[in-house]
């Protein structure tokens, strides 16, 4: 199995796991290091419905909790006829951590795949040197 067919795999499988009973919307993450650890995400949704987490979130927190800063790829996996699109609050947590030409994978249902960077979902983006 390639390193990529995995990660979409690790993705894929948290569509399972995210706690989704209030939109039925689950979605799956898969971040990469540069050093090729695996940081699984999925969505976590609160009956105060604006406390939810996005599946991406959950990866990068996850990751970055645990002392990780240099990442590799992100795989995003939804229930999506289309290669589900990230919300724009997880496309600025991708430009604080990762390198605007990072490729991210987004996975729809039947495997339907569409390659971006994080630079093509975040164009002009506002980081740290803006400031
Ligand atoms: N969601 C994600 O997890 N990632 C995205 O990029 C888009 C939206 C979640 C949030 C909420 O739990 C559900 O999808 C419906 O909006």
């Amino acid at each position: 199995m390639t390193a990529k067919k995995e990660w979409i795999d690790v993705a894929i499988d948290a569509l399972d796991k995210a706690y989704v009973p209030y939109s039925h919307f689950p979605v799956g993450a898969c971040l990469v290091t540069k050093d090729g650890k695996i940081y699984q995400g999925l969505n976590i949704e609160n009956a105060s419905y604006g406390l939810s987490n996005c599946a991406e979130r959950t990866a990068f927190f996850k990751a970055v909790s645990e002392g990780e800063k240099e990442f590799s790829h992100l795989v995003i996996a939804g229930h999506t006829p289309q290669p589900i699109s990230p919300c724009g609050a997880c496309r600025q947590v991708m430009a604080e951590f990762c390198e605007p030409s990072m490729p991210v994978t987004l996975v729809g249902d039947n495997g339907v795949q569409k390659e971006m960077t994080v630079e093509g979902l975040l164009p002009y983006m506002f980081t740290d040197k803006d400031l």
